[in-house]
């Protein structure tokens, strides 16, 4: 085998290399380069550059050269920093009573709600959860998205949650996309726990925690801070042991009611995600701190709620990435470029600002440095879109999907 592959030319690649993590971006900043070609090195990116330099410079006798013979636009890989893509069964009644004007108190009266998934993922066993999880993260594959966050939130006591995670890692090793998993034992208080938040979260972060470390399940917390799930002196307790422990912290902020973004920025969480209700204080704390904010248009068209106010989170400096939240609850419709360009059309974002959502800034909302840009030494995972002008992708709202997929390096989907 030989040791580099050269693909080209490609006629714009986006590299997004030089552009901010936070604050406004211009479609007039965004460095295209033309007839570019992407030199591989293993799972790396080696060089970005025109197609006619690198062959020029490149030994062609350790190099195998993929010659595209029509027009094509290159991204990174997109990546969707938070799903809940692991569980099982379907909430379409939900979906139909809210439409039909029925409350949150009623529908969850009727046995819907988050504890309705949470009685089917526990029915399911290990083999089902896995194969319900590689078949979603192929489906994002396909789409475009090479690292898919999941999470777990659907079993709720020790034993289920540990379920859901190693369905989560056996996924991983079956499909091409990397996911990355994130433990939120805290949804909600599983309505058969004998006593009150505290002690769940404490039975969480004493039984648990240890193990996720053990077997390498999760490097993530996350909590759902909110009326009816967790208060934010709670979550802030819960949430400074599992840093102290070494994990990662990410929220479900401010979704309905304001708190848990505050609960981020003191905690020096990752990310805080949702935000739909964070009003100018929230906005201005979080922009003012190394808090990515992720916006889940995907929850908002679900629920038939407001957007998050993304272009205020922009201008206010802070960084915003842009996520599906795909679960079978607020947001079941698990298409993370059609979700962002609706967002982009409703918060007025530039094209720019659509894809540093999906791509380096969503990478930064996981704490990953190695991908969502296409710069040497960057993962080789890419997008090749058949169209010669990169506006084409967003202008077609999610219906323009990519004609290659790559993943380290490899060819993972074509079309
Ligand atoms: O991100 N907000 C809380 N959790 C999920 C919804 C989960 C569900 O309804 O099953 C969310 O929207
Ligand atoms: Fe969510």
């Amino acid at each position: 085998m030989k040791k580099y592959k050269l693909i080209g030319p490609i006629t714009q690649l986006v590299s997004m290399g030089d552009l901010s993590i936070k604050g406004p971006l211009k479609d007039e900043d965004i460095h295209i380069i033309k007839d570019a070609g992407i030199l591989i090195e293993g799972e790396q990116i080696k060089a970005i550059d025109t197609f006619k330099n690198l062959k020029d410079n490149i030994a062609l006798s350790d190099t195998t050269i993929i010659e595209l013979n029509e027009g094509y636009v290159a991204t990174p890989g997109f990546i969707d920093a938070h799903t809940h893509i692991c569980f099982s069964g379907s909430r379409a009644r939900d979906y139909a009573m809210r439409n039909a004007g029925k409350s949150y108190l009623e529908i969850a009266e009727n046995g819907g709600g988050i504890w309705d998934t949470v009685l089917k993922t526990r029915n399911a066993n290990l083999e089902e959860l896995t194969h319900n999880t590689i078949k979603r993260a192929n489906h994002l594959l396909e789409n475009g998205i090479t690292t898919v966050e999941v999470k777990s939130g659907y079993g709720l006591s020790i034993d289920e949650e540990l379920k859901m995670l190693r369905a989560i890692k056996n996924a991983n090793e079956t499909t091409k996309a990397d996911l990355i998993s994130t433990c939120l034992a805290a949804h909600m208080l599983p309505k058969d726990f004998d006593g009150n938040h505290l002690d769940y979260l404490t039975k969480i972060t004493n039984s648990l925690f240890p193990i996720l470390k053990e077997e390498n399940l999760s490097n993530r917390i996350d909590i759902f801070v909110e009326k009816g799930a967790f208060l934010p002196s709670d979550a802030e307790l819960y949430l400074k042991n599992a840093k102290n422990m070494g994990f990662d912290i990410t929220i479900h902020a401010d979704q309905f009611s304001t708190g848990g973004s505050e609960v981020a920025v003191t905690v020096e969480a990752i990310s805080a995600d949702h935000l739909e209700a964070s009003t100018e204080e929230e906005i201005k704390i979080l922009a003012q701190s190394n808090v990515i904010s992720v916006a889940l248009p995907g929850a908002s068209i679900g629920l038939g709620c407001s957007f998050t106010p993304a272009r205020k989170i922009l201008d206010a400096e802070g960084a915003l990435a842009i996520a599906s939240d795909w679960n079978p609850g607020s947001a079941p419709m698990g298409d993370l470029l059609t979700q962002a360009c609706i967002l982009g059309t409703f918060e007025k974002l530039s094209n720019t600002e659509v894809l540093a959502g999906i791509t380096y800034r969503a990478a930064a909302a996981l704490n990953l440095s190695d991908r969502g840009r296409l710069i040497p030494n960057m993962l080789a995972d890419f997008n090749l879109f058949q169209t010669n002008d990169v506006n084409e992708i967003f202008y077609h709202q999610g219906k323009l999907t990519p004609t290659q997929v790559w993943k380290n390096g490899e060819i993972v989907y074509k079309k």
